[in-house]
């Protein structure tokens, strides 16, 4: 299994291109379902998760052609709507498939996702929405069996704030009868990505980005060229990373407008951050002050920068609270980062963070996407060498993290 060393103790500094995001990429290769024609999508990052998406797509019957940072699909026809649990079970996103299977095609079968590393992750939401728009959905070995004919719209109110609950059911409406309008709507700068490439497909929606969305259903949708957001984690991440190294590092092709609720926490810990049209600029200057994050549904503070906060804040001056109150499981790195000499407590959905003068390398684990991105940073900051295991958590979020990350004068290299 492949193993990240990192000699940390340099600075971050210099230049790096933000790469497209994961979580947009995700829906809108979903969304070539919905289209009996050619789409070619850009700016698609090369992750395992990507990989996972379009080899899904493939084994359904799509055409697919992956070069490297772009892919070309055509559901001009199916084979089999299915979406079988050997790739469900290593990626949750495969459920993405579910709406725009039911609306085109009438029928789809998507493995269950069981719960995961970071919590429980239950999909009644998605379920419950296509129920309402009409579809009958039977549980059966392990799959979720959808059957409908037309979907038809319908005014749906979902209890929690989901993600790709809202962008499977955004999908599912662009195909139906009527209109649907789906409340309390999740608002990432992912969801409004997909509804603009939708959109460019001849959906008729509006109030994407608000916390209701309204779809208005049409017969068909045709092929698009989508260019995908850049990813405001992998930026956040770099942020973070330049932060807790006391580094000055410029983000380029940075999702300016999604990374508010971040920004606003770096600057509060004392970093310097200049906001150009299209570029991030971050400096810090001496030891970071630390910072208590509260994470919720965007436009809060991402729950996938938690983690990242936790690592600049065990080396930050002052103690702070971090509180998750999305995923019930989310502290996964918290073990690990102990090892490397921070000092973190836990009560119940919050960790305590005293900040300490330094951290010392050691060999820790990665356990799921951001945990690794934590343990990273952490390692960056640490005296001598950090060997990180399991860093395929890594690979399925960011982009050849080594080079990009040596490239700014990071001493970290992949060892076999
Ligand atoms: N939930 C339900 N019922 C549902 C769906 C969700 O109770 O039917 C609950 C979940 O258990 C959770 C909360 O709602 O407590 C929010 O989950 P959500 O559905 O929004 O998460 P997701 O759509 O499965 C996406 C991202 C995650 C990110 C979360 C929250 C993708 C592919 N994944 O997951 O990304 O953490 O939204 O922002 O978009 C990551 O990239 O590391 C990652 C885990």
């Amino acid at each position: 299994m492949q193993k990240l060393s990192i000699q940390g103790g340099v600075p971050l500094t210099g230049a790096i291109r933000v790469a497209g995001a994961k979580n947009a990429a995700l829906p809108i290769l979903a969304a070539s379902l919905l289209v009996p024609e050619p789409v070619h999508i850009t700016n698609v990052p090369r992750l395992n998760d990507v990989r996972t998406m379009v080899k899904l797509l493939g084994l359904m019957g799509v055409k697919t052609e992956a070069g490297e940072h772009d892919v070309r699909l055509d559901a001009a026809s199916i084979g089999e709507p299915f979406a079988p649990y050997e790739l469900v079970k290593t990626m949750r996103a495969s459920i993405l498939a579910l709406g725009p299977l039911t609306a085109r095609f009438g029928e789809a079968r998507v493995s269950l996702p069981g719960g995961c590393a970071i919590g429980e992750r239950p999909v009644d939401l998605h379920i419950k929405g296509l129920t309402a728009m009409g579809a009958e959905i039977t549980i059966e070995q392990g799959n979720i069996h959808a059957k409908a004919g037309r979907l038809k719209g319908a005014r749906i109110f979902m209890d929690t704030v989901t993600v790709t609950g809202t962008e499977n059911l955004m999908m599912a409406a662009t195909l139906a009868d009527g209109e649907t309008i789906l409340e309390n709507a999740a608002r990432e700068p992912e969801v409004v990505d997909l509804a603009r490439c939708l959109v460019a497909m001849g959906a008729r929606i509006s109030g994407h980005g608000t916390d209701v969305i309204r779809v208005q259903g049409v017969e068909r949708l045709h092929g698009v060229t989508h260019s995908v957001m850049p990813d405001r984690i992998e930026a956040g991440t770099f942020l973070a990373a330049a932060a807790a190294t006391r580094g000055a590092v410029t983000l380029e092709e940075a999702p300016v407008d999604a990374l508010d609720a971040v920004i606003e926490k770096l600057r509060e810990a004392g970093a310097a951050i200049a906001v150009g049209e299209r570029t991030l600029r971050i400096t810090m200057k001496g030891r970071p002050r630390a910072v208590s994050v509260r994470t919720a549904p965007h436009p809060g503070f991402p729950t996938d920068m938690q983690a990242q906060f936790i690592a600049l804040n065990c080396v930050a001056e002052g103690a702070a609270h971090v509180t998750e109150t999305i995923f019930e499981n989310r502290f996964m790195h918290v073990q690990e980062l102990r090892r490397l000499g921070a000092h973190i407590e836990v009560e119940g959905n919050t960790a305590i963070i005293h900040g300490v003068d330094r951290l010392a390398g050691a060999a820790v684990m990665a356990t799921d996407l951001r945990a690794s991105a934590s343990l990273v940073i952490a390692g960056l900051v640490a005296e001598g060498e950090t060997v990180i295991d399991r860093i395929y958590h890594l690979d399925r979020g960011y982009e050849r993290i080594e080079e990009r990350l040596g490239a700014l004068g990071a001493r970290i290299k992949r060892l076999d």
